[in-house]
């Protein structure tokens, strides 16, 4: 989402009416409500953090509903291929609980004692899940809660002094937060990701780590009129989407230039990923565009901005009008070149392959998921010739608008479609002050009939 002032923030009562209306009228029951926060809960983990490199996992549980989504989200970070671990201190004699249990204990994944905790939880795990109190919480945390939330805390603290410390991932509200009024003392955790549940609460506001996630993809359309809730759409089958983006992220510190070849991944896709998120992360505006460049069959070249819509069916996916001239050079030269530059990161991405158009069925994909103004966009621009008249296409865009402004669907016009480039080369360059730049680059090669990245640092 763009603008995260766009978004709704809840209040506590609204959150409470929220939960009691869904396990109301709306007939969820709290089992259900708990696997889909926990399943969203570790969506985003992994999403930001893979398991290749922030395996060991620490799930703290509170005593209620924030430490049930906890055990729910550890049972499927394990499935996820995380080494996962719990410290639930508290345990309720409730079915729902023992339940949750009885399936952890049943994947072998071990319950620490607190006095069985690592002292030093920085050297033992790379992800700290904090799900000990939601958004029912208010006064002071109890013991034994209140130590472990200390214990969060001094992470952080211990962060600062540039020791390799876990990751905290808040699920709902960070600890010991007021869930209005966010971190009041500025003594609180520090989380570097929130999940928040169905809609954030007014605490989220606060939270300036990297990444703010959106769980909870349950919310049916009479709460969201009701309430006039302001949500981010689900991409795709996901069941988290980024919220917001953090004004600046200090990415020396996060990949140093110098680690670049120690961080390479295997497959270039997952690196490309990686920097993507970074991009985001940072706060880089419109990190999907990108530079697109082709060249007709004498091999003259020629160069114009696209945008990004995603990586689907292992290619770089953009959308355009079938009768541009980079349509025409596509045709008769499917070879072309994409490059992404992200300045605040000091890095670009150059990826080399060759084009083919989309099914029609994902170009009507692309087509529907845009909003329904900028729908009628290519119906009226016929790209790449000589305009006749700004006046006359503002008249023309004027007489679409009026036509379907009865929210009838609007046509996808038979020259607007999907291209993917099928990726051979990528380069992941890093500039660095010192001037000493790195390259990463993967070259696509067949070997017994499989396709395999050979990569030259
Ligand atoms: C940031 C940015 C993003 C753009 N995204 C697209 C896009 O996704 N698809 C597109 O056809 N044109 C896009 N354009 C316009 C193209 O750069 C270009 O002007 C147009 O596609 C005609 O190009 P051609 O005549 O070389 O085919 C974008 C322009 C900018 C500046």
């Amino acid at each position: 989402m763009k603008d995260p002032e766009s978004i709704s923030y809840l209040t506590q009562q609204q959150a409470v009416e929220i939960d009691e209306l869904l396990m109301g009228p709306f007939g969820f029951s709290v089992d259900q409500l708990m696997e889909l926060a926990g399943l969203s809960v570790a969506s985003a983990i992994a999403e930001v953090y893979r398991s290749s490199e922030y395996n060991r996992v620490l799930v703290i549980c509170g005593p209620g509903n924030n430490g049930g989504d906890g055990l729910v989200a550890a049972r499927h970070l394990h499935h996820f291929g995380y080494k996962t671990y719990i410290c639930f201190p508290k345990r309720t004699a409730k079915p729902l609980y023992t339940g949750l249990v009885t399936q952890l204990e049943s994947l072998s994944v071990p319950f620490l004692p607190l006095e069985g905790l690592p002292q030093e939880l920085s050297n033992d795990f790379d992800i700290l899940v904090d799900a000990i109190f939601g958004f029912s919480f208010h006064g002071m945390p109890r013991p034994p809660f209140d130590d472990l939330i200390n214990l969060l805390v001094s992470i952080k603290e211990h962060d600062q002094t540039h020791q390799k410390s876990p990751v905290i991932v808040s699920v709902d509200t960070p600890s010991g937060w007021h869930v209005e009024e966010g971190d009041i003392n500025g003594k609180g955790i520090k989380p570097d990701m929130l999940v928040s549940l169905t809609a954030p609460k007014l605490c989220a506001k606060m939270f300036c780590g990297p990444h703010h996630f959106l769980g909870g993809r349950f919310v049916p359309p009479s709460i969201v009129d009701k309430f006039k809730l302001r949500l981010p759409p689900y991409p795709g089958t996901s069941m988290c989407v980024r919220v917001r983006k953090p004004p600046q992220v200090d990415v020396q510190v996060q990949i140093p230039p110098e680690n670049l070849e120690k961080h390479g991944e295997a497959d270039p896709f997952v690196q490309f990923q990686k920097w993507f998120d970074d991009a985001v992360a940072a706060g880089v505006k419109e990190p999907n565009s990108m530079a697109l460049s082709t060249a007709s069959k004498d091999g003259k070249p020629s160069s114009r901005m696209v945008q990004l819509k995603g990586i689907h069916g292992e290619g770089f996916v953009w959308c355009s009008n079938y009768g541009s001239r980079k349509a025409h050079e596509i045709s008769e030269n499917p070879h072309a070149s994409l490059l992404f530059y992200w300045s605040v990161l000091n890095r670009q991405v150059r990826v080399e392959g060759f084009v083919q158009k989309v099914s029609d069925e994902e170009s009507e994909q692309y087509f529907r998921s845009r909003p329904r103004d900028i729908q009628i966009g290519p119906a009226v621009s016929e790209q790449s010739i000589v305009i006749p008249g700004r006046q006359l296409l503002h008249k023309k865009y004027k007489e679409l608008e009026e036509k379907y402004s009865d929210g009838s669907m609007i046509p996808r016009p038979k020259h607007w479609g999907g291209y993917r480039l099928l990726p051979e080369h990528f380069e992941f360059w890093q500039g660095d002050e010192s001037r000493v730049h790195l390259r990463l680059r993967y070259f696509a090669e067949e070997i017994g009939g499989k396709r395999v990245w050979r990569i030259v640092k």
